[in-house]
């Protein structure tokens, strides 16, 4: 096999308590790479669709780029590969779009050189991506376009992922107003230092959330989607935040909070049905303050990155 092409999923990432320790894949949109053997040693990247013209083709200043580049030093450096982007999810979405076009070339990469390494090894290489687009190697995002499913980060050292199971029916609306925010300001913005009364609450959501999606609590669910900490902060960067919020709780959803950095919205939802109505009320909203966002709804994919 000389080239293969990639399916590589969105991601909500922090899911409102769990800043860079918990995330979910969604089964649209979705990133396809066309990965190629090259007879030259290194990676290549080409942007063939041409959208997203400020892609930066430079290996190194790629996500892509360097979480291939850090793979092949570490298990094939003879080889080289050419990443063809046909791109679909918008940079700067907060839906884990560098994070999905990471996790495409490593795992397109290992599968055209017979799966040397197992899929769940292939993290450590496709965080390294994320140093990129954030500055931090954070696995909220890779790990489940990688994985699938609902990944929680227990440990970053040493790595620890864990799988959670979630109700078959859970479905999340995610809304992507039209409006760029970068992680790395994102996170730039966010203070050093909790307040104890603030981490305690956290704690308990973050908790909380994991024992709702394994016992299938929708009520416990809905109640610790709850972010005392980053959404405070970040929300300023998001305009219409509260009303899009205040619009999903409304029609119905169990939670909402910012998706990732931001400027992504997402809701989890008892069901598809629901899911939809609450979709289309968070996009209204958006675009009656002359906002126009992007609607996804999508059950917990539980499959990640695969060959298309
Ligand atoms: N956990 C990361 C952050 C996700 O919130 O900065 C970035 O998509």
């Amino acid at each position: 096999m000389q080239e293969v092409l990639v399916h590589s999923p969105a991601t909500v990432a922090n899911v409102a308590a769990g800043f860079d320790i918990m995330g979910f894949a969604l089964a649209n949109p979705y990133d396809e790479i066309l990965v190629r053997k090259t007879p030259e040693k290194g990676v290549r990247i080409v942007n063939e669709t041409g959208t997203f013209p400020n892609m930066p083709l430079e290996p190194l200043k790629n996500t892509a780029g360097i979480a291939l580049l850090t793979y092949l030093a570490k298990v094939k450096p003879d080889c080289g590969f050419e990443l063809v982007f046909k791109k679909k999810i918008k940079p700067g979405s907060g839906i884990g779009s560098s994070a999905a076009s990471a996790v495409a070339g490593v795992f397109g990469a290992n599968e055209l050189l017979g799966n040397p390494l197992k899929r769940e090894e292939l993290l450590p290489f496709v965080m390294e991506g994320e140093t990129v687009a954030s500055g931090v190697a954070h696995a909220d995002n890779v790990g489940p376009a990688l994985l699938g499913g609902f990944i929680l980060v227990r440990s970053y050292t040493p790595l620890d992922v864990v799988k959670i199971d979630t109700p078959e029916n859970l479905a999340a609306a995610v809304i992507h107003p039209q409006i760029e925010v970068r992680t790395e300001d994102a996170r730039a913005i966010l203070r050093k230092e909790v307040l104890l009364k603030n981490a305690i609450q956290q704690w308990g959501n973050t908790a909380g959330l994991i024992a709702g999606l394994m016992k299938g609590d929708m009520g416990l669910i809905g109640r610790s989607l709850d972010d005392v900490i980053i959404e405070p902060i970040r929300s300023i960067l998001i305009p219409g935040f509260k009303e899009v919020k205040a619009a999903a709780l409304k029609a119905g959803a169990l939670g909402c909070s910012i998706s990732g950095s931001g400027p992504s919205i997402f809701s989890l939802n008892e069901n598809v049905e629901i899911a939809e109505k609450v979709a289309a009320e968070m996009k209204a909203t958006f675009e009656a303050i002359g906002i126009p966002a992007n609607a996804y709804v999508s059950k917990i994919n539980p499959e990640g990155v695969k060959i298309a």
